[in-house]
């Protein structure tokens, strides 16, 4: 009779499988997707080289990395991700969070902290949430409003709200640009306006990895002909926001001059900040009114 085959045995031919597969790190995945099955942390992986698996946890690592060879994001198949140090809940229902997207809700937490702790503040286009949810934990007097077209991505936003706690100071509308603050009758209160809108120009989706261009939802990431529709219909709306004093966005590569001369245009910003990301690549907006 054979022996079982130990977890170290097991990796090794789960990262084959996805080396095969042309993923990016497949060692990595491997163990991220072998953690979920056992139900451990990561770290722990290494520890428990020598030991077997029962044919229940196999039968599941063999669906998970079916679905990573097909190139399924890993955040969609463990159902979770992980952002500004808090675990969210993730999945098809909303785009997969960023890291650059961190540095947006760093920056502008940092901002708030220093000069508006109480600000009212609205996330447009919300996706899974992170955004608001991570103001909230990081603003605990601040109060949020978050709007999406896509009702699936709110009911996510909504979940994840829950998950952290902060359901009580975040509300979830849903809708286009300021529509639902409008038909909310709170356009009025609104003070500062955070946005990671879709910025992938239309022709360039079909470049991105197949994890991106096959699962992540299309509206989340078209931005139209040169990735720059979504601020060409909204910043001219922000004039109706009388009490607006920041609005803080993020943008795709190369967007700076356009988004930032459209801020210019609309906002009446008094200052304008551009911040590259870890990567150099300038991807933050912050502006500024009186
Ligand atoms: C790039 S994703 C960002 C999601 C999330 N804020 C994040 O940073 O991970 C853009 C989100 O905007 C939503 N969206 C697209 N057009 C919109 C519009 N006109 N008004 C409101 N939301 C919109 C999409 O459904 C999607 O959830």
């Amino acid at each position: 009779m054979t022996a079982p085959a130990t977890i170290a045995r097991i990796l090794r031919e789960a990262a084959r499988q996805l080396v095969d597969a042309g993923v990016d790190s497949p060692e990595f995945d491997a163990k991220v997707l072998l953690a979920d099955v056992l139900d451990t942390d990561i770290n722990q992986i290494p520890l428990l080289r020598n030991q077997p698996i029962s044919a229940d946890q196999r039968q599941r690592l063999e669906n998970y990395l079916r679905r990573r060879s097909n190139r399924e994001p890993l955040q969609y198949i463990t159902g979770e991700t992980e952002f500004v140090g808090h675990r969210f809940r993730c999945d098809p229902r909303a785009m997969i969070p960023r890291p650059e997207t961190e540095l947006l809700v760093g920056t502008l937490a940092a901002h708030c902290q220093r000069h508006r702790p109480e600000a009212i503040i609205a996330d447009i286009g919300t996706g899974c949430g992170v955004i608001a949810v991570s103001l909230a934990l990081l603003l605990p007097y601040a109060r949020l409003y978050a709007t999406d077209v896509s009702t699936e991505a709110l009911q996510l936003a909504a979940e994840n709200a829950q998950l952290r706690g902060v359901s009580d100071r975040v509300t979830f509308l849903p809708g286009a640009y300021l529509r639902p603050l409008e038909d909310a009758g709170i356009l009025e209160q609104i003070q500062v306006v955070v946005t990671n809108p879709p910025y992938v120009a239309t022709d360039d989706i079909q470049d991105l990895s197949p994890e991106v261009r096959n699962f992540e939802p299309q509206q989340a990431l078209n931005g139209g002909a040169q990735g720059l529709d979504f601020y060409r219909a909204f910043l001219p709306k922000c004039e109706r926001l009388p009490h607006l004093q920041l609005l803080a966005t993020e943008i795709g590569i190369g967007q700076a001059p356009a988004v930032s001369s459209l801020i210019t245009e609309y906002l009446t910003a008094t200052e304008v900040e551009i911040l590259p990301d870890l990567a150099g690549i300038l991807r933050i907006i912050l502006a500024w009114r009186e």
